[in-house]
């Protein structure tokens, strides 16, 4: 392997405050006590998580066993403003120890303010289709980075907006549980508003930190190659699902089309306010035409690569990591892969993972000075949404049976030689 030494580039593990941390009640947990997330028998009980809020120091020195210069991690609103307008200060200390422990030790932090979650008052009080959570939203962010603004220079404000959308207002798999294109189109535009406010309060705070989104991205490959009309969904979905917020910010207008569905165009005041993408690649669907009442198309999973899939079923395809970073050169952003991961309870199917990841993310270095950065998913196992605990992605397992005890797995073992030799200018392969 043959990247050369990049001092400045972030090597890390990406985690959520509700995934990890435990004893948090915030809109999921409401959810969970009135039964919505029953599966046969397979709830996702919450709970203490990876008890991450007690375990953190010890949490951070595995962070520097795996040689990472970086730490993409998440606060949670819902201790911070756990009643509306009210501030707990103590939760605010803590994130301040936590962010002064990770520069002691030489690790950058990479805050991201919103992670799917909300404090329970939020869906009444303020929903993001409605404009009051701009609003809701600044005022949460400037008391956070009152605390932190100098000490944090990189920022995620929100993660993964489509994904919450489309669970929260299509799906309804996610509070606050509607079936409503409009007001899943009203909910994009506010949240991209609350990202421009956000970040405006962050720069004045600190001139220096470096604001961007971390978007799910999906490559999507047509069903059939001959019909015409597999090949018009596709792209009208890779349109909507992984350009629409890049466009958003390019254009300075909301558009969303999807003939019979939806025709929204809004302009949006964005004025490029937007100093990096973050990529979350997990898989690559195929996508065929279908009439159906609901939607005109369907979307599945294949193993068209032959690496096979994870345990919650998803295609594993490299390849699609460097396509995706070829999507938004053209932006002329800086790129940090901010989530890069795989649910398997055999680490030898991670290692592989791992390598063919590691490869693809090589050759988009070399091609472009752009990408800046690397987060795996994760550092430990955690709760994963809608199916607990039983996807492994981390780098450590986590004894849930033995408090929860962290042991290293060889694909975190090696995750951490990669660094090493890297930084070293060793190479092994
Ligand atoms: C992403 C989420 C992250 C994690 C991974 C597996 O979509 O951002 O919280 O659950 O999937």
């Amino acid at each position: 392997m043959t990247i050369s030494k990049h001092s400045s580039f972030l090597w890390g593990v990406s985690t959520s405050a509700f995934q990890i941390e435990g004893q948090i009640n915030n809109d999921i947990t409401v959810w969970e006590s009135l039964g919505y997330f029953r599966n046969n028998g397979e709830d996702p009980i919450y709970n203490r998580a990876a008890d991450h809020w007690n375990r953190w120091e010890s949490d951070f020195v595995l962070l520097k066993e795996l040689n990472l210069n970086s730490y993409r991690f998440s606060v949670e609103w819902a201790r911070i403003e756990p009643e509306r307008g009210k501030f707990d200060q103590s939760a605010l200390d803590q994130y301040v120890r936590m962010v002064d422990r990770l520069l002691e030790l030489g690790i950058q932090p990479m805050l991201t303010l919103h992670h799917f979650t909300h404090p329970t008052w939020f869906h009444e009080a303020t929903p993001w289709h409605s404009p009051e959570s701009v609003e809701a939203f600044a005022r949460f962010t400037a008391k956070v980075v009152e605390s932190l603004g100098d000490r944090v220079n990189l920022y995620v404000t929100i993660n993964e907006p489509m994904v919450w959308l489309l669970a929260g207002y299509l799906d309804a798999k996610f509070p606050p549980g509607k079936r409503d294109v409009h007001l899943l189109a009203d909910s994009l535009y506010n949240m991209l508003l609350a990202h421009a406010r956000a970040y405006d309060i962050i720069k004045s705070a600190n001139p220096n930190a470096e604001v961007g989104i971390a978007n799910n991205f999906i490559v999507f490959k047509s069903a059939h190659k001959w019909n015409p009309l597999d090949k018009k969904i596709k792209r009208l979905i890779h349109s909507f699902y992984n350009m629409c917020i890049v466009d958003a910010f390019h254009e300075n207008v909301v558009r969303i089309k999807f003939p019979f569905i939806m025709d929204y165009h809004k302009p949006i005041a964005l004025d490029n306010k937007i100093d990096f993408w973050g990529v979350n690649y997990y898989y690559r669907m195929h996508v065929r035409f279908k009439l159906s009442v609901k939607y005109p198309f369907e979307l599945f999973f294949r193993d068209r690569s032959g690496s096979g899939f994870t345990d919650l079923g998803w295609e594993i395809y490299a390849r699609g990591l460097g396509k995706v970073l070829n999507w938004l050169e053209p932006t002329g952003k800086p790129i940090y892969v901010t989530e890069n991961g795989i649910a398997t309870q055999d680490d030898t199917r991670r290692l592989e993972y791992m390598t063919q990841h590691l490869s693809i993310l090589e050759d988009s270095i070399r091609r472009n000075p752009q990408v800046r950065g690397y987060y795996y998913w994760s550092l430990i196992d955690n709760y994963e949404w809608l199916v607990g605990y039983k996807a492994r992605f981390g780098l450590y397992e986590v004894d849930y049976e033995n408090g929860l005890k962290r042991t290293l797995r060889p694909s975190g073992r090696f995750f951490g030689d990669y660094i090493r030799n890297l930084n070293t200018g060793h190479s092994e392969t």
